[in-house]
């Protein structure tokens, strides 16, 4: 079973998940790693659920096409999508405290 650290709010979070599991899907039947992990749509169209991988990430597949439209450079500092994330490794985890805003987000006009 993949054990997975998350750190979040300068606090460590650690659990063990059932072999391919999603981080979202759990979070939304309030098992671990409920409720730290910040999402919202669980379809890879809002980035809240951006974290930045710390160790594990080789053995995660390459991103997506939903993970390179909404992190696009952010992907070379390391952050995926978890909701696009199936586990089947031990993975460390950090999500910033401010949910990253999606590539090409278009900033209001003042
Ligand atoms: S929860 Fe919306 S992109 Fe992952």
């Amino acid at each position: 079973m993949p054990n997975v650290v998350l750190h979040k709010n300068g606090e460590v979070y650690q659990g063990q998940v059932k072999d391919n599991s999603n981080l979202v899907v759990l979070a939304g039947i309030r098992q671990f790693p409920f409720p730290n992990l910040r999402y919202q749509c669980g379809m890879g169209k809002c980035a809240k659920c951006a974290s930045r991988v710390l160790a594990g990430g080789e053995h995660l597949p390459p991103p997506n096409w939903k993970e390179k439209k909404l992190l696009a450079g952010r992907l070379d500092e390391g952050y995926r999508l978890i909701c696009q994330l199936w586990i089947t490794h031990d993975l460390e985890l950090f999500q910033d405290v401010t949910p990253i805003p999606p590539a090409g987000a278009q900033t209001p006009c003042t």
